[in-house]
């Protein structure tokens, strides 16, 4: 299976892969995860990635488009994939089209995860983070039962740098201008599925198995 997560910061596509990921064990592929990786090992990619993404802003498109194209060419993707924030621009998503073409991939769906603005603002103030193995919880919505501790691993939980209200409002309003054009880009290509995501969790999982199943 070759899918996309699009959506705005906070719809709950990090959320959503990790359950995909479990059922169809295909690798996840989050550029906003591989840079955060990049900077926890301090590369020179972590550490241009860091100066775009404390502002809210969008890590260049030769940068992003160069690590999804070398991650995709690896043999795990073979077997199919996520993509969870990529493409975020236009130039990002023509390049994506013209990599599946090389790599004779074709992919089944753009799954669109919406969610009202207020809904996504409260969502990524209350987010926190495990630290030794990434799983997000929410403080009020999905709380882990021992505050700051992660269930599955016990690691601690930490808050990401650009969830401040103030980085949050900056990457919503450049989701509307660079990342939303993307939403009749794939519309037009027909391969484009709305996932109502403000329900809870399970239900938003159990909707995007039915819009993955074959004769959707
Ligand atoms: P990235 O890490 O991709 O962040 P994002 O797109 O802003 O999305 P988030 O990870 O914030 O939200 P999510 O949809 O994954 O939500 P989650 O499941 O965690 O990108 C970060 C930065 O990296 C960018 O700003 C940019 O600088 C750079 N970057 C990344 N990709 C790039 C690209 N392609 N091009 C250029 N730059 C790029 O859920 C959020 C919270 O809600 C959690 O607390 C969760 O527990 C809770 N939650 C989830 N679902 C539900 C539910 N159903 N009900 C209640 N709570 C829920
Ligand atoms: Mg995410
Ligand atoms: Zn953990």
């Amino acid at each position: 299976m070759n899918v996309i997560f699009m959506g705005p910061p906070g719809a709950g596509k990090g959320t959503q892969a990790e359950k995909i990921v479990d059922k169809f064990q295909i690798p996840h592929i989050s550029t906003g995860d591989m840079f955060r990786a990049a900077l926890e090992a301090k590369t020179p990619l972590g550490l241009k990635a860091k100066e775009y993404m404390d502002a809210g802003a969008l890590v260049p498109d030769d940068v992003t488009i160069g690590i999804v194209e070398e991650r995709l060419g690896q043999d795990d993707c073979k077997k199919g994939f996520l993509l969870d924030g990529f493409p975020r621009t236009v130039a990002q998503a023509d390049a994506l089209t013209g990599l599946l073409e090389k790599l004779k991939v074709r992919m089944q769906g753009v799954l669109n995860i919406e969610v009202d603005e207020a809904v996504l603002l409260s969502r990524l103030a209350g987010r926190r983070i495990c630290q030794k193995c990434g799983v997000s919880y929410h403080m009020v919505f999905i709380p882990p039962v021992k505050e700051g501790v992660c269930d599955k691993c016990g690691g601690d939980l930490y808050q990401r740098n650009d969830d401040s209200l103030e980085t949050a409002k900056k990457r919503l309003g450049v989701y509307h201008q660079q990342t939303q054009p993307l939403i009749s880009y794939y519309q037009k290509k027909g391969l484009l599925k709305s996932i109502q995501g403000d329900q809870a969790t399970d239900k938003v999982f159990e909707d995007i198995l039915v819009s993955l199943a074959p004769d959707s």
